[in-house]
């Protein structure tokens, strides 16, 4: 495995690939979320492309970037284990510059996360707009965890003609059901056995849905009923384009909940 650290080394490298690339972009501090994307990417291709960059860009001026969990020794030894090939971990002076050309996110990227963090989705699209020029993969490997981000990522692609399939990963979970976050380490463990209710709400909608249940705001009243001792920042149920629906449609409803615990924010979501 190598660490790559330059644009003129990544690009040097992926001249020289003939095979197909597998790419898992992430921030690092990586969980088995993570490798689950990392394994499929070693299934799937003859060379794997991690990148491990935490994108100044997609943090609003509110939100502690600094803070945000670094661990690059044991995301190298993980990567290592994972039989990746290369990993890319650039500086942010590498990956900008001071006055840049932008593209504008769609209006889609202000609603739920972007109503709530603004802006955050116009980071993730630059650094991944840049991080697919300078990789150039034949697959990309996303999370269904950040739907609306896989969400954009894939119109991305197809807005503008890039040769990449989007590939979309299951949620995976802790036994007893809470999703793998980078920021499961910030719960208490009061907070770490109420967030359980997160994933039991949307088990019971799940269920609920799959006895014949069709009426959203029914299944809304459930998952709010369940999740009532929380702080409950936002439950959505929308469809694969990410309009939110009333009638819910079976294979093509995602539903969406975020609760706050203190300052951290938990997502989850089931698609059906
Ligand atoms: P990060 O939060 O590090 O996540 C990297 C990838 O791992 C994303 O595709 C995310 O959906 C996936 N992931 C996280 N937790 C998961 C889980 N429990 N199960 C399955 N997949 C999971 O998402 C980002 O970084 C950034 O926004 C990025 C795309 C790298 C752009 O900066």
């Amino acid at each position: 495995m190598q660490v790559l650290k330059t644009i003129e080394e990544l690009q040097e490298i992926r001249k020289s690939i003939n095979g197909s690339v597998g790419f898992v972009p992430t921030m690092g501090a990586l969980h088995n979320g993570h490798i689950s994307l990392i394994k499929k990417a070693r299934e799937e291709n003859d060379i794997v492309i991690v990148s491990i960059f935490v994108n100044p860009t997609q943090f609003l001026p509110t939100e502690d970037l600094d803070a945000y969990p670094r661990k690059d020794e044991a995301d190298k030894r993980i990567c290592q284990m994972c039989k990746v090939d290369y990993v890319f971990m650039p500086e942010i002076s590498t990956m900008y510059s001071q006055e840049e050309v932008l593209v504008k996110a769609p209006n889609k990227s202000y609603i739920l996360e972007g109503k709530t963090r603004p802006g955050h989705f116009d980071g993730v699209l630059r650094v991944v707009l840049k991080l697919f020029n300078l990789v150039q993969p034949t697959n990309a490997y996303f999370g269904k965890k950040d739907a609306q981000q896989l969400s954009l990522i894939t119109q991305m692609v197809k807005d503008f003609f890039m040769p990449i399939n989007i590939i979309p990963c299951e949620i995976i979970r802790e036994d007893d059901g809470l999703a793998l976050s980078s920021r499961n380490i910030y719960l208490d463990s009061t907070q770490r056995h109420e967030a359980l209710l997160i994933s039991k709400s949307l088990y019971m909608a799940g269920s609920l849905i799959s006895k014949g249940e069709r009426d959203v705001q029914k299944v809304k009243d459930k998952i709010y009923e369940i999740m009532q001792t929380l702080e409950v920042e936002y439950v959505a149920i929308v469809n694969r384009e990410f309009d939110e629906i009333t009638v819910i449609e079976p294979k093509n409803t995602i539903i969406l909940v975020v609760a706050r615990f203190g300052n951290t924010r938990l997502l989850d979501n089931i698609w059906l």
